[in-house]
């Protein structure tokens, strides 16, 4: 089945009105022959400016991280609710930063993914391993671990339907390292993500579902990627933030020629 393909950016703690305004009006512009979906996860404070930027155009509004709860004291936290009053369609979940300088675990994050899906929005669910734990349990035992776990902890697991959410395969020692795994690897872990999905969620799930491949993505390096079946789309950090390289990974189709 073809699904459209999904890059993501991922602003991280990056931006300001003036610098925004200038990317997202050249994006806005520069991305209109672009063939798969395009979103831009921005700082939560920066949601209302973006979606005032992106109206009327294709390109789609991400947020970065989405609380587990619904309302109420929980100082900082924004909610899914909130996302949605502002025309967020995804939401990062699970970040491998989130992880590791905010303790979030696997149980927490399965309730990130289904306090989102309950609100609409796509939780982009970030899985990946280290250097030391692809050293001592190779490519994909994180990985698939990770998935198994939010899955479990959002409720998923043998449950009827077929939620919308979209798996990002980033392995961590590649995030900002400008060391990409190769086309191949990320195949092997993409491939296994979606066994995984098929077995927990069924085959339909599992085939509608786009994993992406994310960490040192670029212009030079995409159409490699994107060649990969099971490779739907790339979740894109530093890159993200060049409108000339993020809108050419954007237009990957004419590298790849398909
Ligand atoms: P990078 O980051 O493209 O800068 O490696 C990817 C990410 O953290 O999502």
């Amino acid at each position: 089945m073809t699904k459209k393909k999904l890059i993501a950016g991922n602003w991280k703690m990056n931006g300001s009105l003036a610098a925004n305004d200038a990317l997202v009006r050249a994006l806005v512009a520069g991305m209109k022959d672009a063939a798969c979906t395009v979103a831009v996860c921005v700082p939560a404070p920066y949601l209302a400016q973006v979606q005032a930027l992106c109206a009327g155009s294709a390109l789609e509004l991400g947020a970065q991280d989405v609380s587990p709860h619904e309302q109420g004291a929980y100082t900082g936290e924004v909610s899914a609710a909130m996302l949605k009053e502002f025309g967020v369609r995804y939401a990062i979940v699970g970040h491998s930063e989130r992880r590791q300088y905010h303790g979030e675990t696997d149980e927490q994050l399965g309730r990130k993914v289904a306090a989102a899906i309950k609100h609409g929005l796509v939780p982009i669910l970030c899985v990946g391993e280290t250097a030391d734990d692809l050293e001592k349990h190779g490519p994909s035992a994180v990985p698939v671990a990770q998935l198994r776990a939010a899955l479990a902890g959002a409720g998923l697991v043998d449950k009827k339907g077929t939620p919308d959410i979209v798996v990002a395969y980033e392995p961590v020692w590649a995030i900002g390292s400008g060391q990409a795994a190769t086309a191949e690897q990320a195949e092997q872990v993409a491939a296994k993500l979606r066994e995984t999905l098929a077995e927990l969620l069924g085959a339909d799930v599992a085939d509608a579902t786009r994993i992406l491949y994310g960490g040192s993505v670029k212009s030079g390096n995409i159409a490699s990627f994107m060649r990969e079946p099971n490779v739907d789309g790339a979740l894109v950090g530093g890159a993200s933030l060049d409108v000339t390289e993020f809108a050419s990974i954007a237009r990957f189709q004419k590298h790849v020629g398909t």
